[in-house]
């Protein structure tokens, strides 16, 4: 085994270890994948300030989101067909966020159900959720999250419609793989995944596959979600769905100003500023590139998480000193995953809070209340002045 000091460790294991189907699924962005790569890039055109001898004894990440305790502040983001990942890839997941002390969100589109994730954790998750066109489905998706007891529903608001993927079209990606000869190929040459896989809880889209009428086979599930999308989505219904669920609500896929107060106004306890990690509208901002005018429009009113580009703890501590409350990481824990299962995913939370830890105290900071945007040389015109 390499030895593992950063997450691009992770991710060369994970390509060689899952499908190509899904390792591209998961490594690529919208058309172009021009917001893809800025969400990355951007924020290396951010630098700190170097502080020295200053006190960097007793030093601690923890922090707070939507109230709840965090060893640090970064969740694990919701993302689709993770359990194809790696065999019960969100229960894997979950158990791996347990431990260190950071909240787990389950997709809707997850492969673990949500009672599977209940039944193999100790600690409340937090919930996603993809507005669609079958009220009822929706309904009782919250009732199981309540059942659950979750401790926060993700409403996601950029995927009303789906951002084109060239690479999942031409690997004709599907859950269960389809059978092509060129996937039949490749799976054969990934023992370890298939061996995983042969003894995983499930294999199919475990929130929804048995709890949709008509739904019982990927087949089925194909057209009823091609159906699901919800073209009319509005604030109206979003104002709904956060009162028929009753408890925190985090509004996700904000990037733009504007959109940030109308999240405000439906009484959001979070919105994250998110472009689905450059897997929607390409040419869209950078995440980071998008906080600042968000925070100046309701910073001091709502808790503003980010998502978005994050592969390293330095750039989590950029945006918690640009004012994130809080980080989300998709696919630098996937990579984590993919490549080592639970202990992966652990890996990746190890590398990102190391790597922040040492850089907050190099920064001549202690705690993440003391990390504000004095720590950060921020280039001018990096916000942006933006005309439309
Ligand atoms: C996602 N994302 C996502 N978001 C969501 O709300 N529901 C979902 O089911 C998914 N599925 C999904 C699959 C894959 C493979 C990826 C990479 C992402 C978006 C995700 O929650 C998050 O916004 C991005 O992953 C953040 O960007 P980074 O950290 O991957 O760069």
């Amino acid at each position: 085994m390499p030895v593992i000091t950063e997450i691009e460790d992770l991710k060369r294991i994970y390509r060689r270890r899952a499908p190509k189907m899904f390792y591209d699924y998961c490594e690529s962005g919208s058309w172009t994948e021009q917001t893809f790569r800025e969400n990355s890039s951007d924020f290396d055109e951010i630098y700190f300030r170097q502080r020295i001898a200053v006190d960097m004894s007793g030093r601690s990440t923890k922090s707070q989101m939507i109230g709840e305790d965090v060893a640090m502040p970064v969740a694990l983001a919701p993302v689709g067909l993770t359990g194809m990942q790696h065999a019960d890839g969100e229960i894997k997941a979950a158990r791996a966020a347990e431990k260190f002390g950071v909240p787990f969100t389950l997709s809707t589109m997850s492969i673990n159900s949500i009672e599977d994730v209940a039944a193999a954790t100790n600690k409340p998750f937090w919930f996603q959720l993809y507005t669609m066109r079958d009220e009822d489905f929706i309904r009782r998706l919250i009732e199981r999250a309540k059942a659950a007891k979750c401790s926060a529903l993700v409403i996601t608001l950029d995927l009303q419609i789906l951002g084109q993927r060239h690479k999942d079209l031409k690997n004709g990606l599907s859950a269960p793989p389809k059978p092509t000869i060129a996937n039949l190929i490749n799976l054969a040459t990934k023992w370890r995944w298939g061996i995983g896989m042969l003894g995983a809880q499930r294999r199919e889209f475990g929130n929804i596959v048995g709890h949709v009428e008509g739904v019982s086979d990927a087949a089925d599930l194909g057209s009823w979600t091609a159906e699901q999308f919800d073209l009319t989505l509005d604030w109206a219904k979003i104002a709904k769905l956060k009162e028929m669920w009753g408890g925190k609500v985090i509004l996700k896929g904000i990037i733009d100003a504007e959109d940030a107060k109308m999240a405000l106004k439906v009484g959001a306890d979070a919105i994250i500023v998110s472009n689905h990690g450059g897997r929607q509208l390409d040419g869209a901002l950078s995440s980071i590139r998008a906080l600042p005018s968000i925070l100046d429009a309701v910073g001091d009113k709502v808790e503003v998480h980010l998502d978005s580009g994050i592969r390293s703890g330095q750039d989590v501590l950029k945006a918690v000193a640009m004012g994130a409350k809080g980080t989300y990481i998709g696919r630098a824990f996937i990579y984590g995953l993919g490549a080592m299962g639970e202990e992966g995913v652990t890996k990746a939370l190890e590398v990102i809070h190391k790597e922040m830890d040492v850089s907050m105290a190099l920064c001549g900071r202690r705690s993440m209340d003391e990390v504000g945007r004095d720590i950060l040389l921020v280039p001018e015109g990096f916000e942006g002045k933006w005309q439309s």
